[in-house]
């Protein structure tokens, strides 16, 4: 797999930057009323005014029904991963979440956030919380001289501590000129074990929790993951460089 130089690691800042502002912009806008293809429309919006690249719209790997119709993943309360964004329109308490990658001057940056729409419920603020620590955890653990199960342990402990589903299909890649590269970052895993992980390894890491237990259902579009038992299930990923002096957050938002 391919190690960034630190120069290729700075080039790839914007795209990371670019990425957090979108997503906050569509934290702040998010609300009851509106649908998940407005959302998508604000962000394409977004990428159209930077000149940047959306590397999710006609992405068609062998899964899915049809060339992916949007340039956001929308995941609504059951839903987990690679939810459409659809006319589907969002009622308060839903729990929202939205991954979102692009390409910026040739580099592509890989994020996503959780959040509740309009008022809150302690069972999903807990999940999304979780969530959220489950991944510091796991950017915490990409040290330099490190393994890969450093990071798949610390997030698989958090997960389990609450008591959460997860499920080691789907997790994090490697992020560089396209979305999905080597290696593959599980979600459940041993510490010290698995890939030596060196300055120059870009990841993007990205817990997925579910309330319930460890199954997921695909819908017929192929898409959209929902977990088996109905419950909610939440999601959040940041693109990660290792470095010399630690792990570098591009995607960090302010
Ligand atoms: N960004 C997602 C991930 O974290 C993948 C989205 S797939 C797409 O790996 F088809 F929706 F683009
Ligand atoms: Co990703």
């Amino acid at each position: 797999m391919a190690l960034k130089t630190p120069a290729e690691v700075n080039a790839m800042r914007p795209a990371g930057k670019f990425i957090a502002s979108v997503l906050s912009s569509l934290r702040d806008i998010a609300r009851e009323g509106m649908t998940l293809k407005d959302l998508d429309r604000h962000a394409h919006q977004m990428i159209d005014a930077a000149g940047a690249h959306s590397v999710y719209l006609g992405y068609h790997p062998s899964f899915g029904a049809m060339p992916y119709p949007g340039v956001l993943c929308t995941s609504v309360n059951d839903a987990a991963l690679h939810g459409l964004p659809s006319d589907y329109v969002l009622r308060d308490g839903d729990v929202l979440s939205i991954d979102f990658a692009a390409q910026v001057q040739g580099w592509v940056a890989d994020s996503a956030l959780t959040f509740q729409i309009g008022t809150t419920t302690p069972e999903a603020t807990k999940l999304i919380e979780t969530t959220e620590r489950a991944l510091a955890a796991g950017i915490a653990a990409a040290k330099p001289g490190g393994r890969m199960g450093d990071i798949s342990e610390a997030i698989g402990k958090i997960g389990r501590a609450g008591g959460y589903g997860i499920n080691a299909d789907f997790g994090g890649h490697g992020v560089g000129r396209t979305m999905h590269e080597d290696p593959h970052v599980p979600n459940l895993g041993r510490a010290r074990t698995g890939l030596k992980l060196n300055p120059g390894l870009v990841i993007a890491i990205e817990p997925w929790f579910m309330a319930g237990g460890d199954g997921y259902v695909i819908d017929p579009d192929g898409w959209t993951i929902r977990t088996a038992d109905g419950s909610i299930a939440a999601h959040a990923e940041h693109t990660v460089a290792i470095t010399r002096d630690g792990p570098v957050v591009l995607t960090a938002r302010d």
